[in-house]
């Protein structure tokens, strides 16, 4: 049965994972670390490039060191080594991917540059071990995507953010109101006893054809009713913030499952993936399951520890593409913008 080692450090969480698995069948998650550094880029209210890549290096060996031990495996007996290639922060990809690149060197095993987004992706099927057709919502912190899935390595592009992605919406108005980063988690957490259809905020492009989504007129219109209530300070009043953050939150939720119902009756798909770190949100995932219930879509998340940046979802996909004998040059590059490669 293979084994996979795979680094994942595309931003501001170093992570190690082994994984194991045959194919079609659920693959088995030896290990799975994570170093978050969130604590030490709270302070700044978003991530800061060089202390990421300077924490990267710092935690990586030991990480690995830390996976191995739990996993009661040694370094001779990984079969792969894959490791994050982009898009994310230059300097930080580069730390993951070159500590791949030397662990497969000297343990002359090949090495497989995963697409941070394609782990994402794949990340709601790691314990059914296939990748069934279906429509994909990945939504993230850098990312907000609409794919149509034949199989894995065949991705279609329905529709993408024009502006901000989901994820950084709710770190942007969570920051406008006063809450610390990651937003997302705050404004679940606020939005718990607040009122969603307190504030009318607008759903852009939720009526026009296509499957775009825009999300810098929802940011704008949380701040304009924080500096109409507030003129002097434009600070928000403490009773105001359950009801701020449920009408916002409704606001984007609103547009993602309208969109992703819409494109996966255009594709023809039964089946609807959610990953990425918005997917955590459990009043999301919560009217997701209820309309793909009503719609007879059958909903497929990602477990709460894969919806985050780990490596256990780029462990998968470089799993996948082990059994397929798709290896990656030790020469090929990072790429901070690297597309997904579609099909
Ligand atoms: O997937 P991820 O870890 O990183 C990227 O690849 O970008 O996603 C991080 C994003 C952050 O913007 C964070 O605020 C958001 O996911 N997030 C949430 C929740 N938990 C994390 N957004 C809404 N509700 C949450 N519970
Ligand atoms: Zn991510």
């Amino acid at each position: 049965m293979p084994l996979v080692l795979a680094i994942e450090s595309s931003c501001d969480e170093t992570a190690v994972a082994l994984l194991q698995g045959e194919p079609g069948q659920p693959a088995h998650i030896l290990a799975s670390e994570i170093a978050s550094q969130i604590e030490l880029h709270r302070v700044y209210g978003g991530v800061v490039p060089e202390l990421a890549s300077r924490n990267h290096s710092l935690h990586l060996r030991p990480l690995v060191e830390q996976a191995l031990s739990h996993a009661g495996v040694r370094l001779a007996e990984i079969d792969t080594f894959a490791a994050t290639s982009g898009p994310g922060l230059a300097s930080s990809l580069l730390i993951g991917a070159t500590a791949a690149k030397a662990l497969a060197a000297a343990a002359r095993r090949p090495f497989i540059a995963i697409n941070h987004l394609e782990g994402h992706l794949l990340s709601p099927f790691v314990e059914l071990g296939h990748v069934p057709p279906h429509l994909a919502l990945i939504v993230s912190g850098g990312h907000t995507l609409l794919l149509d899935v034949a199989g894995p390595g065949r991705y279609q592009k329905l529709g993408s953010t024009r502006d901000d992605a989901a994820g950084e919406a709710f770190d942007k108005v969570a920051k406008m109101l006063g809450l610390p980063y990651p937003g997302g988690p705050e404004i679940e957490k606020a939005a718990a006893t607040g009122n969603p259809a307190a504030f009318d905020f607008p759903r852009s492009m939720m009526k026009e054809p296509g499957f775009d989504f825009s999300f810098s007129g929802l940011k704008t219109a949380v701040l304009y009713t924080l500096t109409d209530r507030q003129p002097a300070t434009g600070q928000v009043q403490i009773g105001d913030l359950p009801d701020l953050c449920a009408s916002f939150q409704q606001a984007v939720i609103d547009v993602l499952l309208r969109k992703s119902l819409a494109a996966a009756r255009h594709a023809g798909r039964q089946t609807l993936a959610l990953s990425g770190g918005v997917s955590l949100n459990r009043t999301l995932r919560g009217q997701f399951e209820q309309a793909c219930l009503q719609e007879d879509l059958a909903l497929h998340t990602a477990s709460p520890g894969l919806c985050t940046d780990n490596a256990a979802m780029i462990g998968f996909a470089g799993l996948l593409r082990t059994f397929e004998n798709r290896f990656s040059p030790l020469d090929s590059p990072i790429d901070p913008n690297l597309p997904l490669t579609l099909a």
